[in-house]
């Protein structure tokens, strides 16, 4: 997983003028009817004799949100050509750091075939910049056999006027480490199902374990029918690959808390017996995301060093409908001894996640998250960019904020208490799916939240639609795996880490 190699320049009067780059980012900012040069755009503005707004107005800035305008730059620096990006509107609060990551992710995808690019818009915020850069340059290639434009290969960005160079390296250096774990959990989920199932991603987690100093055990399909675990055994049963649960432990020195990742990990989903439609089935390599990026999140909590206790686990298993499928109408009894009534196969994200979750409360956590691409629902309510958090109310909403902040995006949704009787069965302990579609994304929660341990601050984060991009790509985001919610969990681990 490479990002650009980043490097800081001062940023002097002629810092621009000098520059050995191919290209110089700029932004804008859109204005009340007219788009505005955004600071850091100075020195190309000074070697444009002051015209370079009039120049790009000529061409139809606005300066709004993923407008991207190229002005060859006739010699007038040793760069060929300015990128002038959007940043949009100006928030109450001024430039929102989300929105310099999504103007540098628009400039960092401009910028394949490109080798080296200097970024002007890290002087409004160096981390944003830094990570938009990295996540826009990202591509996926593995599987071509002429992958075409080479993403840029060096990103120079001007340091801030604020802060000590120290400080900047630091940033610089967080920065990347965040965007490369994103990209870890996006090239995971972007291996097709072919070469990632169940056993081939456990030795990837093994890899990464043993590359940053992670203690990890596996559980094959033996291990599980020993230990008990019925969900995850139920839903691997109909493929030939046999499923596996990964616990990784990352145990910073002097930890503040004890936190709990557990992620969804289907490395495919057909839906089982209860057969999904073929149209858009594809998409289903994607179902894995969550465990995808808990894994990619350990691997940076050991990265940036966070003084905390991690434990993670990934319950990785491939839905198949096949002669030892599982079926609707099977009682699974899942770790930890509660019976469920399977009613529908395709709901198994909430099988394997409940043998996980108990077997993670049993590890006494401060606090559980969860993180899944659980129900369809979940993009209906909130569409394909924002996630749905449920959970207990405090920390729910701790999640949610922090997801909001991160720009990644999270709601937080309630758990309706009348639904829970809709989950009851006649025969076992639970359903594991309501007779009706009502509140999809609650019900599902819900069924989780019998799992967790009384007392647990916990959030659970459903991210069906972020997980994947099948649209257009927007900002830093490609096509494919979006590495959604890993900044996030990132985030919370950090707030957890400084305030207990
Ligand atoms: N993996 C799917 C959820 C999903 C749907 C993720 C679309 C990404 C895009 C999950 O296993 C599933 O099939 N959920 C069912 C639950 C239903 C049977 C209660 C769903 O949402 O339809
Ligand atoms: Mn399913
Ligand atoms: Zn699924």
């Amino acid at each position: 997983m490479t990002v650009p190699k980043f490097s800081l320049t001062d940023n002097t009067d002629d810092a621009v003028a000098t520059s050995k780059a191919e290209v110089i980012i700029v932004g804008t900012v859109r204005g009340a009817d007219n788009a505005q040069l955004a600071e850091g755009a100075a020195g190309v503005n000074a070697a444009f004799d002051g015209r370079l707004l009039a120049a790009l107005t000529t061409l139809g800035a606005t300066g709004k949100a993923e407008e991207l305008i190229k002005v060859p730059t006739m010699g007038r620096l040793t760069a060929g050509a300015v990128y002038a990006v959007g940043l949009g509107k100006l928030g109450d609060g001024g430039l929102d750091p989300e929105q310099v990551r999504r103007a540098s992710g628009v400039a960092a995808r401009a910028l394949a075939g490109t080798k080296r690019a200097l970024n002007t818009l890290s002087v409004l915020d160096l981390q944003a910049a830094v990570e938009g850069s990295a996540l826009g340059a990202y591509s996926f290639t593995e599987y071509k056999s002429e992958p075409g434009d080479a993403p840029v290969a060096k990103v120079d960005v001007l340091a801030p006027t604020e802060g000590t160079a120290k400080a900047h390296r630091a940033t610089l250096k967080a920065a990347t480490a965040i965007a490369e774990s994103v990209l870890i959990a996006r090239s995971l989920i972007n291996t097709p199902p072919n070469d990632l199932f169940p056993a081939s991603f456990a030795e990837r987690a093994e890899e990464l374990a043993k590359a940053n100093g992670l203690d990890i055990e596996v559980l094959d399909e033996k291990a599980l029918k020993r230990g008990g675990y019925g969900g995850i055994l139920g839903v691997g049963s109909g493929s030939s690959r046999k499923p596996r649960l990964v616990r990784l432990r990352y145990q910073g020195s002097k930890p503040v808390k004890k936190v709990a990742l557990v992620g969804k990990g289907i490395t495919f989903d057909t839906g089982g017996i209860s057969l999904k439609p073929a149209a858009s089935m594809d998409k289903m390599t994607s179902d894995m995301s969550g465990a995808a990026a808990v894994l990619a999140t350990v691997v940076l909590a050991a990265k940036l060093k966070y003084p905390l206790d991690i434990t993670t686990y990934l319950p990785l298993a491939e839905n198949m409908p096949s002669a030892t499928a599982y079926r609707p109408g099977d009682v699974l009894r899942l770790y930890g001894g509660k019976t469920v009534e399977v009613l529908n196969t395709d709901a198994e994200g909430r099988l394997v996640l409940a043998d996980a979750i108990v077997r993670a409360c049993e590890d006494e956590p401060d606090y559980l998250i969860d993180t899944a691409t659980l129900t369809g629902a979940q993009a209906i309510a909130l569409g394909n960019r924002t996630p749905g958090v449920m959970g207990t109310d405090e920390f729910r909403d701790r999640v949610a904020g922090i997801a909001k902040r991160t720009g990644e995006g999270g709601w937080a949704m309630p758990l309706p208490e009348e639904l829970r009787a809709d989950l009851d069965s006649k025969l076992a302990d639970l359903a594991n799916v309501t007779n009706h579609r009502w509140g999809g994304m609650l019900a599902a929660a819900l069924f989780l939240r019998e799992f967790v341990a009384e007392g647990t601050p916990w959030a659970h984060v459903d991210i069906a639609g972020p997980s994947y991009n099948s649209d257009s790509p927007w900002g830093y985001t490609g096509k494919g795996g979006t590495g959604v919610p890993v900044r996030t969990l990132a985030a919370v681990l950090a707030d957890i880490a400084e305030n207990g």
